[in-house]
């Protein structure tokens, strides 16, 4: 199995582009660790009430705590031909814990594709995300809304604001991203792995150039 990483700032569009090529290839599998995380607080598992303060204050969760629930999930995963990690690693301590995974599944990196925004970007996307309270789905305000103003077009739920979409939480995470998770960018360069992508322009175009550099 190969294993994609996909980096990139809070708002970068790194769930929507994952969500649009497994869409289009089905031997592709998507884990979003902040999705991994949410389902966690919500159903109250161990993992999920250490996480959740964290999360509220648009801090990392511990290393430990999401290397192991990722490790977990890939030994057991049987089939994709690929994984695209969303949000996993986000520091150099996770993506050592990674490589160690990688070495113990028998899988192997294959790209790590950097998503290009600029910052008044990002916080307009944040600002104006929804999502689907019962099938997670995406939308954005004015960029990607729904045909009914606050139901889900694929399944008829009703769209919420992510709890951690507030302007001083997301605020948080721009920082955090800038000082712990932008080192990885010179990690993965020195490897040669490292494919940057712009990620601002029409949604499809984004997935076209994301899924060259696959
Ligand atoms: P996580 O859920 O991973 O959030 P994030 O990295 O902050 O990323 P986002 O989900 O905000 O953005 P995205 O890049 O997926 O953008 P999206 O496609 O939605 O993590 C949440 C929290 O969990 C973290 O703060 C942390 O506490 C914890 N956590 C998670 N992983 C962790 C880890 N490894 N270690 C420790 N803690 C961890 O797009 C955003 C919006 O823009 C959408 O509305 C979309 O419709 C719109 N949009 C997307 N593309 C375009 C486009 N081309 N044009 C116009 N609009 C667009």
């Amino acid at each position: 199995m190969d294993v994609v990483i996909l980096l990139g700032a809070p708002g970068s569009g790194k769930g929507t582009v994952a969500g649009r090529l497994v869409a289009a290839d089905k031997t592709l599998r998507h884990v979003s660790s902040g999705e991994l995380l949410r389902d966690a607080v919500e159903h109250h598992t161990a993992a999920g009430d250490e996480a959740d303060a964290y999360m509220k204050r648009g801090e990392l969760v511990p290393d430990a705590l999401i290397a192991r629930i990722v490790a977990d999930l890939m030994a057991e995963l049987d089939g994709p031909r690929a994984l695209l990690l969303d949000g996993f690693p986000r520091t150099v301590v996770q993506a050592q814990a990674l490589d160690r995974t990688i070495e113990s599944c028998g899988a192997s990196l294959a790209a790590v594709v950097l998503l290009e925004v600029p910052d008044e970007i990002l916080v307009d996307r944040i600002a104006g995300r929804r999502m689907c309270s019962v099938c997670g789905a995406g939308y954005h305000v004015t960029n990607l809304p729904p045909r009914v103003d606050g139901i889900c077009d694929a399944c008829g739920g009703a769209l919420k604001v992510r709890k951690d979409d507030n302007p001083e939480t997301a605020k948080n995470r721009l920082a955090v991203y800038r000082t712990q998770t932008m080192p990885l960018i010179e990690f993965y360069e020195a490897r040669g792995v490292l494919r940057r992508v712009p990620g601002t322009g029409p949604i499809d175009e984004i997935v076209e150039r994301a899924r060259r550099a696959l």
